[in-house]
């Protein structure tokens, strides 16, 4: 739970502190005002980097060179301070842990766990599959993260060196044997992690899915990436040619997806747009109910411009589970009334103001609570 942000020369927001609410943050403000900067500032915290591009320097606000974000941590054992800075002059990366330096970012994620939903996450079910592995990892990673991600990089490894030796038309040599069995095993270990995974998501995903909308032929299933019946070894004996021939390799983990149907047919071509939303919005928080169980953590979700997405129900069943997994969530959007009445009584909810990249909180509010006996009955259509 971050207790204390402050941002520096992040997009048109030269500097601003604030101290969220460990439940719920709305960021209100006209269209260019920094609300997604924001989100975006909170994205650089927990990962180093912006979900809104790969590149750092127009994240950079134009009249410097460097951007900051610091940010106090509350922890069961008191709070943890960090500092992400970025530098255009150099590329370089300087993350700050109480106050030492930190190397890998995959150490500053497992601190900070995100989720998005935005109009990008809104792709999750028709975009690539990468996406969907991405969303995958995402969780093994935070569950699992001491076992993945040695695991995730040999397997890579041993791909690309297995891909050389394909394209080099090297296939017959003891060499590509010996990168075999390396990636047959990171492959096979990596496959159980997301199996056990998905496996726990599934049932939790489908209860988050009911409370939002009515879907009951939906289904997921997890594809590894290589036929179910067979093992790797055996299908990449009898793919070799074909791996030789377009030199890459067709089968394992990095194939792997998660098929989501509705009956026998692809949600994305029977779902209509508002209902797929509501689909990914059912994935990721299925991910944060599941997180919380497991780890007895909770993660953050950044959510940018949902009343623009999501019609009034949607947006208020979708605010009762935020609410309910209780974990720190910021949300943006244009007019204050928006989100009125989607707020419990006992949910501490703070109000910003994003204006010309200054961050104000509104000391009145005037949100309407909602009665309990109403929060109950989300209508669903
Ligand atoms: N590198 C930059 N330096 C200064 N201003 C920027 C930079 N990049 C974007 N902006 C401006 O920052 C503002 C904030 O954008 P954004 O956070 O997307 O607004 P909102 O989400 O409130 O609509 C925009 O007006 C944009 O023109
Ligand atoms: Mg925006």
């Amino acid at each position: 739970m971050i207790q204390q942000l402050t941002i520096t020369d992040i997009r048109n927001i030269v500097s601003a502190t604030l101290k969220p609410s460990p439940s719920m943050n709305v960021l209100y403000g006209l269209n260019g005002s920094g609300k997604t900067s924001v989100l975006e500032a909170i994205h650089i915290l927990g990962v180093a980097r912006s979900f809104r591009t790969s590149r750092i320097k127009p994240v950079i606000n134009r009249d410097s060179e460097v951007c900051t974000v610091f940010g106090r941590l509350g922890v069961t054992s008191g709070s943890v301070p960090i500092g992400v800075s970025r530098n255009l002059r150099d590329e370089s990366l300087q993350i700050r842990v109480s106050g030492e330096n930190l190397k890998s970012t995959s150490e500053l994620a497992r601190l900070l766990p995100l989720q998005v939903i935005n109009p990008d996450t809104f792709r999750l079910l028709e975009g690539s599959p990468k996406l969907r592995r991405n969303f995958i990892d995402w969780g093994v990673f935070h569950v699992k993260h001491q076992d993945f991600f040695p695991l995730w990089k040999r397997m890579q490894k041993a791909l690309k060196q297995r891909n050389s030796l394909l394209r080099h038309g090297r296939i017959n040599g003891s060499e590509l044997a010996s990168w075999n069995i390396e990636f047959e095993k990171a492959a096979n270990a990596i496959d159980l992690l997301r199996n056990e995974y998905i496996e726990r998501l599934i049932p939790v995903f489908n209860q988050v899915l009911s409370e939002l909308t009515d879907l009951e032929n939906l289904t997921i299933q997890y594809y590894r990436g290589w036929d179910k019946e067979r093992s790797l070894n055996e299908v990449l004996t009898s793919g070799l040619a074909r791996d030789a021939q377009s030199g890459y390799t067709h089968s394992g983990p990095q194939r792997a997806d998660l098929r989501i149907r509705m009956g026998k047919v692809s949600a994305v071509d029977v779902l209509s747009r508002g209902q797929l939303k509501l689909v990914v919005c059912a994935l990721k928080l299925a991910q944060g109910f599941l997180y919380k169980e497991l780890s007895s953590k909770q993660c953050i979700f950044l959510v940018d411009d949902l009343p623009s997405e999501l019609d009034i129900p949607h947006r208020l069943a979708l605010c009762q589970l935020f609410q309910k997994m209780s974990c720190q969530t910021f949300i943006t959007c244009v007019e204050k009334e928006a989100l009125g009445n989607c707020w419990l009584p006992e949910t501490e909810v703070k109000m910003f103001h994003v204006k010309h990249g200054q961050i104000a909180l509104d000391e009145n509010p005037g949100q309407q609570r909602i009665r309990r006996a109403e929060s109950l009955e989300i209508e669903h259509e």
